[in-house]
């Protein structure tokens, strides 16, 4: 198995969530679900409240992967749920020789990705991942996958195993104990599937999948 690293270190933190999420009834959780205007450029009920780019966000964490990952210049890297792409945008700037590509299972996000990477993204789904093997040198797939029901999530990380030829890294809903439980039910907002971290160990030895990983909670 891979190490639990923490790649997202270096991603600004922001005001602390815990507490601040409105009431949300199952009706507002199903149209986040979507993953179209409204979860991302709509009202903050159903998501990121206006998804926009700005170089604070990934610059340094892409520098982070390329520097851990050892990447080569022309590396090939491919985004899962990779949403407007700004996180290949970035790796564009940092990296402009390497092979990008995304998919997102977001018509809207894909059609409103940013120009600078538009032609690199696709509409595709993490469950099926439209590559031949051992495609890329690096996959990363952030707070994307626990968007899958359990035996989808295996489908998705054995995809990643199979279109991978080196690393791979994916962060996840997941929690330690009792706190961070109660505090991620009370704000997720799209995960069918959000687990102790032991058990997402186990769900990741099931899958065969080799690759990092790291968890997101609340904060
Ligand atoms: C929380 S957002 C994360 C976006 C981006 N990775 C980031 O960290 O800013 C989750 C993304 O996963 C996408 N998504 C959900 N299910 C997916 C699937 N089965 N395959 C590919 N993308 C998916 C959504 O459309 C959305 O863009």
């Amino acid at each position: 198995m891979g190490q639990e690293i923490d790649m997202m270190r270096l991603y600004p933190k922001g005001k602390s969530r815990i507490g601040t999420r409105p009431d949300i009834s199952e009706e507002d959780r199903r149209i986040s679900k979507q993953f179209g205007f409204e979860y991302f450029d709509g009202d903050r009920r159903y998501g990121y409240g206006g998804f926009n780019y700005h170089p604070r966000f990934w610059t340094d964490t892409v520098a982070l992967f390329r520097d851990h990952y050892r990447l080569a210049e022309n590396a090939s890297i491919l985004d899962i749920g990779c949403a407007k792409g700004f996180m290949l945008t970035d790796f564009k700037k940092l990296m402009p020789k390497a092979k990008l590509a995304g998919i997102d299972l977001s018509a809207y996000a894909v059609e409103h990705a940013y120009p600078e990477v538009k032609d690199l993204i696709k509409v595709g789904d993490a469950r099926h991942l439209p590559f031949p093997d051992k495609s890329f040198d690096l996959i990363i797939a952030i707070n994307t996958l626990h968007n899958l029901k359990r035996p989808d999530c295996i489908a998705a990380l054995r995809e990643v195993q199979r279109v991978t030829r080196g690393s791979a890294f994916v962060m996840v809903d997941g929690w330690h104990n009792d706190a961070e439980a109660a505090a991620m039910r009370e704000w997720v907002l799209t995960a069918e599937t959000m687990m102790h971290a032991d058990e997402w160990r186990e769900l990741f030895a099931e899958a065969g999948y080799t690759g990092d990983y790291f968890f997101w909670t609340v904060s």
